[in-house]
């Protein structure tokens, strides 16, 4: 059984969408993970992921380590359970898992989401059970609660359902149509930065200024409307200027670094209209808006200033 889930960039309101602000976040299908779920003629559950340089048998991991708690939590699963066991084999069937990804880690790509997400899909499958979407997606936030603490859950949703979305935390999952394709370059820093950490921290400021932490959040939450409405009536020229607004507002939530804004300017320089950090922030990747014809000079100008890679997705 094989299954995939793509990478994700939020292209605005991270950060205040933990505090219930809206965000809008779009699939990135040049980046994926895929996993294949095969019988193996040795008891036990094996995961490889050469990627991540692991071989191992699921018993030999810790249960909260990120892979295992996924499969864990499908094993748990009372629809799923049955499936993987073998009287014969006195307990677990024999299960080959490969993992495959081309979504770096820890770059606010949603790696860990895609991993979860076409995991869930491929053992329920295995097991003969297709989950729905929603039922892929709460199993999926339940995994990203694990590992994050007090995820907004954007990224589990825009993953599963593989189409833009504007989220709000607890509100059924709203979907948008794109009015007008617009292109997007995405510059990685190379920087690896944990999520939760930048959360934890803009949770600290906020519970030491929270009156001024509501108005930055109501400010970024104020772009994603603005920024749904351009996109949906064909105006994506206007996400430029909202970038920049976005970007300035993170950077007083604390989470940008030296090396984003680097980036940031480096797109502006390079022609595109603007731009701003995607995701958790710290490091990890920055999206800037380009004209289709400008798209490729913005890439080139990203790698001159030290990007890692770029990688320019049209969001059609
Ligand atoms: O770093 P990423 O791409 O997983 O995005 C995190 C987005 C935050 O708003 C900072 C956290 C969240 O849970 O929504």
């Amino acid at each position: 059984m094989k299954a995939s889930a793509p990478g994700k960039v939020i292209l605005f309101g991270e950060h205040a969408v933990v505090y219930g602000r809206p965000a809008l976040a779009v699939p990135v299908t040049q980046v994926h993970v895929d996993v294949e779920v095969l019988d193996s003629p040795r008891k036990g559950i094996f995961i490889h992921a050469p990627g991540i340089d692991l071989h191992a048998e699921l018993n030999s991991l810790p249960p909260d380590h990120p892979i295992a708690s996924v499969i864990l939590k499908v094993l748990s699963s009372p629809n799923t359970s049955p499936h993987f066991l073998d009287e014969k084999m006195g307990g677990l069937r024999g299960v080959n898992i490969s993992i495959a990804s081309t979504i770096p880690v820890a770059s606010g790509l949603g790696s860990g989401a895609a991993v979860s997400v076409a995991l869930i899909r491929a053992l329920s499958s295995f097991a003969n059970k297709s989950l729905s979407d929603d039922e892929v997606n709460s199993l999926a936030y339940e995994i990203e609660k694990l590992h994050h603490g007090t995820p907004s859950g954007i990224d589990n949703s825009v993953i599963t359902y593989n189409q833009p979305v504007y989220f709000i935390k607890g509100q059924p999952i709203e979907t948008f149509k794109v009015g007008k394709p617009f292109t997007i370059v995405i510059g990685d820093t190379g920087i690896s930065a944990l999520t939760k950490e930048s959360v934890g921290d803009v949770r600290r400021l906020w519970l030491r200024d929270s009156v001024n932490l509501e108005t930055i959040f109501d400010e970024i939450g104020q772009i994603s409307l603005i920024a749904r409405r351009s996109i949906e009536s064909g105006k994506p020229e206007l996400l430029g200027e909202l970038m920049d607004q976005n970007h300035a507002l993170l950077q007083s939530l604390t989470v940008s670094s030296h090396e984003l804004d680097n980036l940031v300017e480096a797109a502006r320089n390079a022609g595109a209209l603007g731009a701003k950090l995607s995701g958790g922030g710290r490091g990890g990747n920055m999206i800037a808006l380009a004209d289709p014809a400008t798209a490729q000079s913005v890439a080139e100008g990203l790698m001159s200033a030290g990007a890692k890679r770029a990688i320019i997705t049209e969001i059609a």
